[in-house]
């Protein structure tokens, strides 16, 4: 019955189509007269000058972008020394971090190494230990204009252009830390940038001090507020407007901060010139620069905390020096129970990653130590 009333239908509807395909054939022949054709081709012309407009500024777009992304990628120089002054070196940190926003990196994430030293790396086999099996996940680079180092080593040729630190001028380590973090931004793979000196010692395995640095939310740098002549009355009324002394911060200047925050430092123009005005009449203005300027400009971006440890007995005027005898394993282990902390906000019982100021005589016995801090050579050959 289904198939009878279907069959009986198609007649019709197949009528129509012949019809319809019949009218087509007309049309298409009144077409082809010489008026049309010509309006065809003016059409065609049309077009094709369209296409070549769009394959022209397709092939300009990507020469430019292949340009742009042949500064982005290109892989950062081998010797690190140049001759750009200051200004020049910032200028040019500043403009190759605004293309990092435009191409993100597709290679590794690293961390920038900065080794702020006063002296030679007394303790550089044990941070060649520590970095061994990892590499392209670390940049290395050190402040000093001492000798050089074994060919081996990972701190060989990463020393970068600067001034000496002066002992007389905390401003000088503003300077160098500044410096640091400018010839680190050069590198796009460099994502956190941490701040050491020579007596600092790691005090876990890179694996696990990477994703600590490289997972967290927020970038370590100490930052307090405190009464008292060794921290609020340090603050000079002279460095108003830029920063008020609610602003004032105090804080230890091993920090460890995100590119997005070391950009901030490295951008910083006003308060930087504040404090150079104030360089004779200030003292220790390193522990003050960058914990201030980061409360005024990155508040929410920093976990005012260091993970790098001191020890500060009452009433010294430095941290305390671990030599031969001191350094233990009880000494390491207790660094992270003394104190509790958050962590991507979590609580988390590993508030310190790295520890100072161990001494040349500590070498020894951190060496030993090394297989318990899981770093020991042999573990990674
Ligand atoms: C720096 O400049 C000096 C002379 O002006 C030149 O001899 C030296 O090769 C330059 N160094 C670099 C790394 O460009
Ligand atoms: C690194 O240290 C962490 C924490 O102490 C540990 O869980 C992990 O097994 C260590 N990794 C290696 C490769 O030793
Ligand atoms: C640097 O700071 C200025 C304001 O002083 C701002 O306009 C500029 O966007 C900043 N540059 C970067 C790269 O953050
Ligand atoms: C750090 O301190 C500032 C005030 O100086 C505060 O606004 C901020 O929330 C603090 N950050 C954390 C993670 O506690």
């Amino acid at each position: 019955m289904k198939t009878n009333s279907s069959a009986s239908s198609s007649t019709p509807r197949h009528k129509k189509a012949v019809l319809h395909s019949f009218h087509l054939k007309k049309m298409q022949s009144k077409v082809c007269s010489p008026d049309d054709v010509t309006v065809l081709i003016k059409i065609f012309g049309v077009l094709l000058l369209l296409l070549v407009l769009v394959i022209s500024v397709a092939t300009y777009q990507q020469i430019w972008s292949s340009h742009e992304d042949r500064i982005s990628y290109r892989p950062p120089p081998a010797n690190l020394m140049h001759n750009m002054s200051d200004e020049q070196l910032f200028r040019h940190a500043l403009s190759v971090s605004r293309m990092k926003d435009k191409y993100r990196s597709g290679g590794s994430r690293k961390i920038a190494f900065m080794f702020l030293t006063a002296q030679r790396m007394h303790l550089t086999p044990l941070w060649d230990q520590y970095f061994e099996g990892h590499e392209g996940l670390y940049s290395i680079y050190i402040h000093s204009e001492q000798g050089d180092y074994a060919l081996n080593s990972v701190f060989y040729r990463r020393q970068i252009p600067s001034r000496k630190v002066s002992e007389k001028s905390s401003f000088s380590a503003i300077d160098a830390a500044r410096r640091l973090l400018a010839n680190a931004l050069l590198d796009l793979s460099n994502e956190r940038f941490v701040l050491l000196s020579e007596t600092c010692i790691p005090l876990y395995n890179y694996s696990f001090t990477y994703d600590y640095l490289i997972n967290s939310k927020l970038s370590f740098v100490e930052a307090f507020d405190e009464p008292g002549p060794g921290a609020r009355g340090r603050y000079s009324p002279k460095l108003a407007p830029e920063l008020s002394l609610s602003q004032w911060r105090k804080g230890a200047p091993w920090f460890e901060v995100h590119r997005t925050v070391a950009v901030a430092i490295v951008n910083d123009t006003e308060l930087y010139a504040k404090f150079d005005r104030l360089r004779d009449e200030m003292n220790l203005q390193h522990e003050h620069y960058f914990p201030s300027l980061l409360t005024l400009r990155a508040e929410r971006l920093i976990a005012n905390r260091s993970v790098t440890w001191e020890s500060w007995k009452s009433g010294a005027f430095e941290p305390e020096i671990f030599e031969l005898e001191d350094t233990t394993r009880r000494l390491l282990e207790k660094i992270n129970m003394e104190k509790k902390c958050v962590y991507d906000d979590k609580p988390s019982t590993v508030c310190f990653l790295f520890a100072r100021r161990f001494g040349q005589s500590s070498l020894w016995p951190l060496l030993k130590l090394a297989s318990s801090l899981g770093f020991a050579s042999h573990e990674s050959s």
